[in-house]
């Protein structure tokens, strides 16, 4: 699985589809794409979105999203046409990173919220934890530093990232969250429960209060998982 070709035939051949069942208790397959849409094969909803992104580097990565999720709704046999997604979505997600799209659907219904989120494996600075992580949860990855030596702390912090992009994707009533909303219940382990932070605002009784994610690290990149428990 050392290319971007292998990743994305093991993700749609459904290498994961047991750990997402285990993790999640739901049902999710996956499409990846790596090459953008023609933009000629774009319906007229999708079209007109098209034209309100402006930077090339965001258009690109917005075909090569559309790719993975047609290919996605072909698998399932839904109609082509994605310009009425909206995000977040129940039983919907998309990430792109590094010229690689993955689209995720549940099949369950009703979906409860599902979040993914990609990235390409980077050396992440230690400082940039605050953006996401809570102090609890910082301490915890420090005291576990400290005994290891940081050896795991680089790539923790990025499993750690995409964990929380995921569950702020899961997260249907996400529109005034950050991802230091999010608190997973051990840092340390790539598979669990998260919730919302204390004192924070839980909105309406039907909304999540509860997640769980799971994290996966693919040849070259970090790819994680999480869906609302209702
Ligand atoms: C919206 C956000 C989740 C996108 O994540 P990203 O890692 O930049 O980009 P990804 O490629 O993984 O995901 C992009 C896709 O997420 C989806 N998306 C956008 N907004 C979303 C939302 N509010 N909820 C769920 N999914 C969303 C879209 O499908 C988008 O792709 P598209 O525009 O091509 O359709 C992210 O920018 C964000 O807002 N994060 C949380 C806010 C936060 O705390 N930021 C502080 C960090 S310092």
């Amino acid at each position: 699985m050392e290319t971007l070709n292998g990743v994305a035939a093991y993700l749609e051949e459904g290498g994961l589809i047991g750990e997402w069942r285990l993790a999640l208790g739901l049902e999710v397959r996956a499409a990846a794409a790596f090459a953008p849409l023609s933009v000629d094969l774009l319906t007229p909803g999708e079209l007109a979105r098209y034209r309100n992104l402006s930077a090339t580097s965001r258009r690109r990565d917005w075909l090569t999203g559309r790719a993975a999720l047609r290919k996605l709704l072909r698998r399932l046999d839904l109609g082509p046409d994605t310009a009425s997604l909206e995000f977040p979505a129940a039983n919907l997600s998309l990430t792109h990173s590094g010229g690689m799209a993955v689209a995720v659907a549940c099949l369950d219904a009703p979906g409860p919220g599902l979040g993914v989120d990609l990235e390409a494996e980077r050396p992440m600075r230690p400082e940039a934890a605050r953006f996401f992580l809570g102090e609890d949860e910082m301490a915890k990855l420090n005291g576990r530093n400290a005994m290891d030596g940081g050896a795991e702390s680089e790539e923790g912090l990025l499993r750690l990232w995409t964990a929380k992009e995921a569950l702020f994707k899961a997260d249907m009533d996400n529109r005034n969250r950050v991802l230091t909303d999010y608190r997973v219940a051990d840092p340390m382990v790539r598979r669990g429960k998260a919730g919302l932070r204390p004192g924070l605002d839980t909105g309406a009784p039907e909304a999540a209060r509860e997640f769980r994610y799971i994290s996966h690290r693919l040849a070259g990149w970090h790819l994680s998982l999480a869906a609302a428990v209702l």
